[in-house]
């Protein structure tokens, strides 16, 4: 799985692109209308691809690499979408010197996906977090609202294979 591809496919719809254009039309004019497009835009898609990035740099009349220097500066810009499955490992303290970054590079393994990235059949997504308050369970990692603890990476295909359906 580690070659594969991890790239997901745009599905935007001609309703988003409509709700899109009309939130650009109504700012496009504002000064710093940049920062408050890109946030609406993220509303409407859920994340920023590149094709998104593309409509909003051509309708500001602005180059590309622009909107994709703001994606990529601000932690609140996701350049993937989130998977069908959240998977968020705790690097936290805690759970770091108890192995999580062994099980946070299992699951990297296994999925194909690096932090921040999403399987192409948009199944799972995978992220590091900071400590959630859990630490008496350290190792931690949640999937979705469900917090798995005291993990070690021979637990990881297990727990991957429950959401396997
Ligand atoms: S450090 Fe992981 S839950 Fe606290």
């Amino acid at each position: 799985m580690a070659n594969k591809k991890t790239v997901v496919p745009f599905q935007g719809t001609p309703e988003q692109e409509k709700q899109l254009r009309e939130v650009i039309a109504g700012l496009k004019d504002t000064k710093g209308a940049l920062m408050p497009i890109m946030q609406q835009a993220q509303d409407i898609y859920g994340y920023l691809p590149i094709e998104v990035q593309e409509i909003i740099a051509t309708e500001l009349g602005i180059p590309l690499s622009e909107v994709y220097g703001v994606a990529t500066f601000y932690a609140q810009f996701a350049l993937n979408p989130k998977g069908r499955n959240k998977i968020s490992v705790c690097l936290g303290t805690a759970c770091y010197v108890k192995g999580s970054g062994d099980v946070f590079d299992r699951i990297s393994q296994r999925l194909g996906i690096k932090s921040g990235e999403c399987t192409p059949d948009g199944k799972f997504s995978l992220e590091a977090c900071r400590c959630i308050g859990a630490c008496g369970l350290a190792p931690v990692m949640t999937i979705n609202d469900e917090v798995y603890g005291r993990l070690t990476v021979d637990d990881v295909d297990t727990i991957l294979a429950k959401y396997n359906d």
